[in-house]
């Protein structure tokens, strides 16, 4: 977590940053600040976003600066803690994103040694240590100080006199943008769009000395000097813009079909999948694992490739999984992170390697630490997210889980072709149920006054009914609790009254019936109940209190249709109470934290 920018160039740096902070505000955002060199380094920072910054900001000259959106990981969101961190003499700057697990240790040898401490913060002892070793060249300097470091960082070093930035990553995110006689130093791709879609992903070990004209990367520990290829981003800028919407949740909500749509073009047209056969009769058994919302896309994975594929899934929370001691085998492993720089999930991939043959990665973003780990990497065509809740992403996630399932050798060939027909017809199916969004919007209103909410599944429907519940608390801070409509009677039914509504997603398949007893099961605890259901489904009307018909599909994709239903329940739900929808409390977008 945590977002930072660097900028080298002509223009005046103060604006460059806090427009490419305000990008990055997703990855953190209870305090920021910036430092500009001109003659002496000016800097300002405090607890509050980028958009309060910038109105209380001095004016600061000067084409080259750094600055941080921040994530507090070592002590409170306050403007002492809030980066950038000096040395000793107010000469050298650092912003730095990551956890740098010796710090006390080196604080306290720092300060035997006189250097004197501000902050509550980790960070604070880079400029420290940058100064102890300063007598040499700043890179020397710098080198120095990073090769005492333990831990991950990406960081942006600025230093009173020299007209470079340096910057350097080991875990931890970090692109160079190459405009013309112009340089941005960013935590991720869409800080800089604004003014360049031409990118380096530095690779952990890098440092790099950056000028207005030039990129020179080295690798740490003494290495040489190393060339990296310049990408072209074709996300353009369009895409992290707001637009007529209040917010990028609803914006990034409404653009599933055209995402939905993207993902499918390449196959359809050319009836082939990058990946075809990518689960083949060497697959005897798959571990699928992420975090947060990956991991119920992981789940819904899990239904569709077994009832498909006949293949055994195991699903993993990688937040778990990176603490096991004995990591059990499997064939093959696919990751799921929207980011790509989810701490956990990178940390199980190293340690899955040791022991799965065959690693891919389904992300969302193109150069992320996640795709450099895998043997295969496939993208997701959502285009950036920029809420911190998951919506666009998760819908992408899934469709490329039904496409690695549908391009399998172990398919039949007539089941593969209805699938696709039905596939086909998911962004129109999806459109229709955001037709129906001022009716859902008015349901939500109900829900917006309540303390506790339960969502319900069974069968494929069952990790939607977590994907509900995650999404409405994240954004609503209403208490929210995705269930197994069967689990109810183990528990909680104690908590249901009439005051606690269930929403109940209830597809035409295997589970009808079994679902129907759940929901007659909860009206009889007096519980509202809003059934999610199939527009074809007769007898749901007398049971259920509330009823969102959504289109017909086969209930292997109903997540995807459910799950947008849910978005816009856990949206308006959101909105209707005031909550701050893109930027929920506490959270961040990337959590590169373990
Ligand atoms: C929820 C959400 C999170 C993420 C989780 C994993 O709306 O966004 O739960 O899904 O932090 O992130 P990625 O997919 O980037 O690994």
């Amino acid at each position: 977590m945590c977002g930072i920018v660097g900028y080298v160039g002509l223009r005046e740096a103060q604006g460059v940053l806090l427009n490419c902070l305000s990008r990055l505000e997703y990855r953190g955002y209870d305090s920021c600040g910036i430092a500009v060199s001109n003659g002496h380094i000016a800097q300002f920072k405090d607890a509050v976003r980028v958009g309060a910054l910038k109105e209380t900001c001095p004016i600061f000259e000067g084409t080259a600066g750094i600055g941080h959106t921040r994530w507090a990981t070592h002590g409170l969101p306050t403007a002492i803690n809030a980066h950038p961190h000096f040395d000793c003499s107010q000469r050298i700057a650092v912003v730095h994103n990551g956890i740098i697990s010796n710090y006390d240790q080196l604080r306290k040898l720092l300060i035997d040694e006189g250097h004197l401490f501000v902050s509550d913060t980790d960070t604070e002892v880079i400029p420290h240590l940058i100064e102890k070793y300063l007598d040499d060249e700043p890179i020397t300097a710098v080198e120095v100080a990073l090769s005492k470091l333990e831990g991950s960082f990406a960081i942006a070093v600025l230093i009173d006199g020299y007209d470079r930035i340096i910057a350097s990553r080991k875990e931890s995110p970090l692109v160079i943008g190459i405009g013309d006689n112009e340089k941005i130093i960013a935590s991720d791709v869409p800080a800089i769009l604004d003014y360049t879609n031409r990118v380096i992903y530095l690779e952990d070990g890098d440092i790099a000395i950056v000028s207005n004209n030039e990129v020179q990367v080295k690798q740490n520990h003494g290495g040489g000097t190393v060339n990296r290829e310049i990408h072209l981003i074709d996300w353009d800028r369009k895409q992290i813009e707001k637009g007529a919407y209040d917010h990028y949740l609803i914006k990034e909500i409404h653009e599933q079909p055209k995402v939905i749509r993207d993902s499918l073009a390449n196959y359809f047209e050319r009836e082939t999948y990058d990946f075809q056969s990518l689960i083949d009769s060497e697959t005897s058994s798959l571990v699928i694992l992420g975090c947060g919302t990956s991991y119920h896309a992981a789940l819904v994975g899990k239904h569709i490739i077994e009832e498909l594929l006949g293949i055994q899934v195991r699903t993993e929370l990688a937040s778990e999984f990176v603490n096991r001691g004995r990591v059990m085998p499997a064939s093959a492993a696919i990751a799921i992170t929207q980011s790509g720089e989810t701490a956990d999930v990178l940390l199980s991939l190293k340690k899955m390697k040791q022991s799965v043959a065959r690693i891919f990665v389904i992300t969302n973003v193109p150069g992320s630490s996640a795709s450099r780990m895998a043997n295969h990497t496939i993208f997701t065509n959502a285009g950036p997210e920029v809420s911190v809740a998951a919506t666009k992403s998760y819908t992408a996630q899934l469709i490329e889980l039904y496409k690695l399932a549908l391009s399998s050798n172990l398919l039949e060939h007539s089941i593969r072709k209805q699938m696709q027909a039905e596939l086909r017809q998911l962004p129109a199916l999806v459109k229709q149920v955001l037709d129906s969004e001022s009716e859902i919007a008015n349901y939500s209103r109900m829900l917006s006054d309540c303390s506790t909410v339960f969502y319900v599944g069974r069968g494929i429907n069952f990790p939607v009914a977590l994907e509900g519940a995650l999404k409405l608390k994240e954004i609503s801070y209403i208490h929210a609790e995705g269930y197994a409509a069967g689990e109810l009677k183990h528990g909680p039914f104690a908590m249901l009254d009439k005051r606690t509504p269930v929403i109940a997603m209830i597809a035409k398949d295997d589970v009808y019936d079994p679902m129907i007893s759940s929901i007659k099961e909860i009206k009889a605890r007096s519980s509202p109940v809003i059934a999610v259901a199939d527009e074809s489904d007769d007898s749901i009307g007398s049971l259920a209190d509330v009823t969102i018909r959504v289109p017909h599909t086969s209930s292997i994709f109903s997540p995807v249709i459910n799950g947008v239903v849910l978005q816009l329940i856990a949206y308006y739900t959101a909105k209707y109470k005031g909550c701050p929808i893109d930027f929920p409390r506490n959270l961040a977008k990337s959590v590169t934290v373990i």
